[in-house]
Protein backbone atom coordinates (compact mmCIF):
# COMPACT_ATOMS: atom_id res chain seq x y z
CA UNK A 1 0.00 0.00 0.00
CA UNK A 2 1.09 3.85 -1.16
CA UNK A 3 2.05 5.67 2.13
CA UNK A 4 3.37 8.61 0.03
CA UNK A 5 1.50 11.72 0.59
CA UNK A 6 1.10 13.62 -2.83
CA UNK A 7 3.71 15.63 -4.28
CA UNK A 8 4.21 17.93 -7.20
CA UNK A 9 6.24 17.49 -10.72
CA UNK A 10 8.66 20.14 -11.00
CA UNK A 11 9.09 22.11 -13.88
CA UNK A 12 6.85 19.93 -16.21
CA UNK A 13 4.84 21.89 -19.02
CA UNK A 14 1.43 20.92 -17.57
CA UNK A 15 1.71 22.46 -14.58
CA UNK A 16 -1.85 23.56 -14.13
CA UNK A 17 -2.85 20.65 -14.81
CA UNK A 18 -1.63 19.31 -10.96
CA UNK A 19 -3.30 21.49 -8.85
CA UNK A 20 -6.04 19.38 -7.41
CA UNK A 21 -8.55 21.40 -5.83
CA UNK A 22 -10.31 19.47 -3.48
CA UNK A 23 -13.79 20.46 -1.84
CA UNK A 24 -14.38 19.01 1.58
CA UNK A 25 -17.40 18.29 2.39
CA UNK A 26 -18.02 20.53 5.35
CA UNK A 27 -20.69 23.18 4.85
CA UNK A 28 -17.89 26.06 5.27
CA UNK A 29 -17.01 25.72 1.52
CA UNK A 30 -13.20 25.85 2.42
CA UNK A 31 -10.29 24.70 -0.31
CA UNK A 32 -7.02 23.28 -0.23
CA UNK A 33 -4.76 22.93 -2.37
CA UNK A 34 -3.30 19.07 -2.44
CA UNK A 35 -0.65 19.47 -4.39
CA UNK A 36 0.57 22.75 -6.01
CA UNK A 37 2.52 22.75 -9.75
CA UNK A 38 4.35 25.46 -9.38
CA UNK A 39 6.48 24.52 -6.35
CA UNK A 40 9.22 21.75 -6.20
CA UNK A 41 8.98 18.54 -4.89
CA UNK A 42 9.55 19.17 -1.57
CA UNK A 43 7.87 22.26 -1.43
CA UNK A 44 5.32 20.85 -2.60
CA UNK A 45 5.56 17.75 0.39
CA UNK A 46 5.49 20.74 2.68
CA UNK A 47 2.32 22.47 1.42
CA UNK A 48 0.69 19.06 1.61
CA UNK A 49 1.01 18.84 5.50
CA UNK A 50 -0.49 22.29 5.99
CA UNK A 51 -4.06 20.87 4.38
CA UNK A 52 -4.17 18.07 7.47
CA UNK A 53 -3.37 20.19 10.37
CA UNK A 54 -5.44 23.00 9.28
CA UNK A 55 -8.15 20.71 9.89
CA UNK A 56 -10.27 21.21 13.36
CA UNK A 57 -9.47 18.50 16.08
CA UNK A 58 -12.22 16.01 15.14
CA UNK A 59 -11.19 16.31 11.26
CA UNK A 60 -7.99 16.02 12.25
CA UNK A 61 -8.89 12.42 13.71
CA UNK A 62 -10.79 11.43 11.03
CA UNK A 63 -7.33 12.39 8.60
CA UNK A 64 -5.09 10.98 10.98
CA UNK A 65 -6.76 7.24 10.77
CA UNK A 66 -10.83 7.40 11.49
CA UNK A 67 -13.35 6.67 8.95
CA UNK A 68 -13.99 9.33 6.95
CA UNK A 69 -18.40 9.77 5.83
CA UNK A 70 -18.94 11.01 2.23
CA UNK A 71 -22.26 12.21 1.38
CA UNK A 72 -22.46 11.35 -2.58
CA UNK A 73 -26.22 12.76 -3.10
CA UNK A 74 -24.35 15.58 -4.15
CA UNK A 75 -22.02 14.30 -6.76
CA UNK A 76 -23.08 14.80 -10.25
CA UNK A 77 -23.40 11.81 -12.74
CA UNK A 78 -19.36 12.16 -14.19
CA UNK A 79 -18.54 14.36 -11.38
CA UNK A 80 -16.25 13.89 -8.45
CA UNK A 81 -15.42 14.72 -4.68
CA UNK A 82 -11.76 14.67 -2.97
CA UNK A 83 -11.78 13.96 0.88
CA UNK A 84 -8.59 13.59 2.57
CA UNK A 85 -7.93 10.42 4.69
CA UNK A 86 -5.06 9.27 6.55
CA UNK A 87 -3.45 12.47 5.20
CA UNK A 88 -3.81 11.10 1.87
CA UNK A 89 -6.58 12.55 -0.95
CA UNK A 90 -9.13 9.84 -1.28
CA UNK A 91 -11.57 10.45 -4.53
CA UNK A 92 -15.20 9.20 -4.89
CA UNK A 93 -15.88 9.24 -8.66
CA UNK A 94 -19.39 8.95 -9.97
CA UNK A 95 -19.62 7.01 -13.13
CA UNK A 96 -22.22 7.43 -15.85
CA UNK A 97 -23.07 4.46 -17.92
CA UNK A 98 -21.01 5.90 -21.07
CA UNK A 99 -17.76 5.68 -18.59
CA UNK A 100 -18.07 2.59 -17.48
CA UNK A 101 -18.30 1.17 -21.18
CA UNK A 102 -15.34 2.47 -21.60
CA UNK A 103 -13.75 0.73 -19.13
CA UNK A 104 -14.17 -2.22 -21.81
CA UNK A 105 -11.92 -3.17 -24.76
CA UNK A 106 -9.07 -2.27 -23.69
CA UNK A 107 -7.71 -5.26 -21.00
CA UNK A 108 -4.35 -5.72 -23.64
CA UNK A 109 -3.40 -2.06 -23.29
CA UNK A 110 -3.46 -2.49 -19.21
CA UNK A 111 -0.53 -3.36 -16.86
CA UNK A 112 -3.20 -5.70 -14.80
CA UNK A 113 -6.25 -5.21 -16.06
CA UNK A 114 -7.51 -7.86 -13.50
CA UNK A 115 -6.68 -6.27 -10.33
CA UNK A 116 -4.46 -9.24 -9.37
CA UNK A 117 -1.90 -7.13 -7.72
CA UNK A 118 -2.53 -5.81 -3.61
CA UNK A 119 -3.65 -2.69 -4.63
CA UNK A 120 -7.36 -3.13 -3.93
CA UNK A 121 -9.56 -4.71 -0.96
CA UNK A 122 -10.99 -7.97 -2.09
CA UNK A 123 -14.74 -6.53 -2.91
CA UNK A 124 -13.28 -4.18 -5.54
CA UNK A 125 -10.97 -6.37 -7.35
CA UNK A 126 -13.57 -6.72 -10.19
CA UNK A 127 -13.43 -4.85 -13.94
CA UNK A 128 -14.80 -2.06 -12.09
CA UNK A 129 -12.96 -2.30 -9.02
CA UNK A 130 -15.87 -1.03 -7.22
CA UNK A 131 -18.54 -2.00 -4.82
CA UNK A 132 -20.97 -0.43 -6.97
CA UNK A 133 -19.49 0.07 -10.54
CA UNK A 134 -20.95 3.31 -10.47
CA UNK A 135 -19.29 4.77 -8.10
CA UNK A 136 -15.33 4.54 -8.06
CA UNK A 137 -13.41 5.42 -4.82
CA UNK A 138 -9.69 5.54 -5.20
CA UNK A 139 -6.85 7.27 -3.35
CA UNK A 140 -5.69 10.32 -5.93
CA UNK A 141 -1.77 9.26 -5.53
CA UNK A 142 0.25 8.28 -8.58
CA UNK A 143 1.87 5.00 -7.63
CA UNK A 144 5.02 5.69 -9.10
CA UNK A 145 6.67 8.84 -7.12
CA UNK A 146 3.03 9.84 -5.66
CA UNK A 147 2.26 12.86 -7.79
CA UNK A 148 -1.38 13.65 -8.08
CA UNK A 149 -2.84 12.57 -10.94
CA UNK A 150 -5.62 14.66 -12.79
CA UNK A 151 -8.44 13.29 -14.40
CA UNK A 152 -8.71 13.15 -18.20
CA UNK A 153 -11.87 12.79 -19.40
CA UNK A 154 -12.98 11.24 -22.79
CA UNK A 155 -12.49 13.96 -25.71
CA UNK A 156 -10.21 16.09 -23.76
CA UNK A 157 -7.61 17.24 -26.26
CA UNK A 158 -3.84 17.04 -23.66
CA UNK A 159 -1.57 16.75 -25.69
CA UNK A 160 0.00 13.70 -23.58
CA UNK A 161 -3.35 11.42 -24.67
CA UNK A 162 -3.59 9.11 -27.49
CA UNK A 163 -6.54 10.14 -29.45
CA UNK A 164 -8.42 6.91 -28.61
CA UNK A 165 -8.27 7.72 -25.25
CA UNK A 166 -11.06 6.61 -23.05
CA UNK A 167 -10.77 8.89 -20.01
CA UNK A 168 -9.14 8.50 -17.14
CA UNK A 169 -6.64 9.59 -14.87
CA UNK A 170 -3.46 11.41 -16.14
CA UNK A 171 -0.29 11.87 -14.18
CA UNK A 172 2.13 14.50 -16.04
CA UNK A 173 4.90 14.12 -13.60
CA UNK A 174 6.36 11.27 -15.99
CA UNK A 175 3.02 10.45 -18.29
CA UNK A 176 1.66 7.12 -16.43
CA UNK A 177 -2.01 6.92 -17.21
CA UNK A 178 -4.76 5.14 -15.53
CA UNK A 179 -8.03 4.21 -16.95
CA UNK A 180 -11.11 5.23 -15.21
CA UNK A 181 -10.97 2.36 -12.52
CA UNK A 182 -7.25 3.52 -11.54
CA UNK A 183 -5.69 0.64 -13.90
CA UNK A 184 -2.32 1.62 -15.35
CA UNK A 185 -1.38 1.12 -19.01
CA UNK A 186 1.21 -0.75 -19.92
CA UNK A 187 4.94 0.62 -20.38
CA UNK A 188 4.26 3.75 -17.97
CA UNK A 189 6.85 4.67 -15.01
CA UNK A 190 3.65 4.09 -12.14
CA UNK A 191 4.17 0.05 -11.34
CA UNK A 192 0.43 -0.82 -10.10
CA UNK A 193 -2.84 0.54 -10.15
CA UNK A 194 -4.06 3.22 -8.26
CA UNK A 195 -4.49 2.06 -5.04
CA UNK A 196 -8.60 1.67 -3.55
CA UNK A 197 -8.92 2.04 -0.11
CA UNK A 198 -11.20 0.41 2.42
CA UNK A 199 -14.78 1.69 2.12
CA UNK A 200 -17.94 0.32 2.33
CA UNK A 201 -21.92 1.43 2.42
CA UNK A 202 -23.48 3.09 5.66
CA UNK A 203 -26.71 4.13 3.26
CA UNK A 204 -27.62 4.30 -0.71
CA UNK A 205 -25.82 8.02 -0.42
CA UNK A 206 -23.11 7.46 1.91
CA UNK A 207 -20.03 5.69 1.95
CA UNK A 208 -17.67 5.46 4.96
CA UNK A 209 -13.94 5.71 3.75
CA UNK A 210 -11.27 3.82 6.18
CA UNK A 211 -14.08 1.09 7.26
CA UNK A 212 -15.15 -1.80 5.12
CA UNK A 213 -17.32 -4.93 6.68
CA UNK A 214 -15.23 -6.83 7.87
CA UNK A 215 -13.41 -4.02 10.02
S1 LIG B 1 4.73 10.30 -10.31
FE1 LIG B 1 3.14 9.80 -11.72
S2 LIG B 1 4.21 9.20 -13.48
FE2 LIG B 1 5.79 9.63 -12.06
Amino acid sequence: MNTTLPIACPGTAGESALALQATPTDPDKRRWLIASGSAGGAAALATAVPFVSSFSPSERAKAAGGAVAVDLSDIPPGGSKTVGWRGKPVWIVRRTPEMLEALQGHDAELADPLSIKDQQPSYARNAARAIKPEVFVAIGICTHLGCSPSKAPKGGNDPGLPADWPGGFFCPCHGSTFDAAGRVFKNKPAPTNLEVPPHRYAGDMRILIGEDAAT
